[in-house]
């Protein structure tokens, strides 16, 4: 269960829980926040599901607290994509210690990756 904005990262998503022969079931967002609604999450839960994928966007991080409630009453792993969330914190914690595992990306367009890029560029820019 994925949360649903549906940029062309979130397809690529899909397509991947899709090869690990998982069906990818999207749960709209929540409007305050932009990420994985629990309450529409406890709407789309079965028995069958295996993980929720709560995706944390644009540094903004999920609700995790009702999200982790839902994921331990029905034994599902929490799988954070904290590729928008290096350095988020949610209640005092940061993004990528709460799920059994977190996904995190080095691409220069994302958070960490632009703060490499500004580096080096300023280095450049100095010398
Ligand atoms: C929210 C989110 N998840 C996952 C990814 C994938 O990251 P990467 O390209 O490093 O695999 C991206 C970026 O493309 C992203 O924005």
């Amino acid at each position: 269960m994925c949360g649903a904005t549906l940029t062309i990262e979130r397809r690529r998503g899909i397509i991947e829980v899709e090869m690990c022969g998982a069906t990818p079931v999207l749960v709209d967002i929540d409007l305050d926040t932009y990420t994985l609604s629990p309450h529409r999450l406890e709407t789309v839960i079965t028995s069958r599901t295996k993980a929720i994928i709560p995706v944390h966007l644009y540094g903004h991080p999920a609700d995790m607290e009702p999200i982790l409630e839902i994921a331990r009453r029905h034994h599902v792993f929490v799988i954070e994509d904290c590729a928008q969330a290096h350095g988020a914190m949610y209640q005092g914690k940061r993004m990528g210690s709460f799920g059994d595992l977190a996904a995190f990306s080095f691409y220069p367009t994302k958070n960490l990756g632009q703060l490499v890029m500004e580096e080096l560029l300023s280095q450049m820019i100095l010398r």
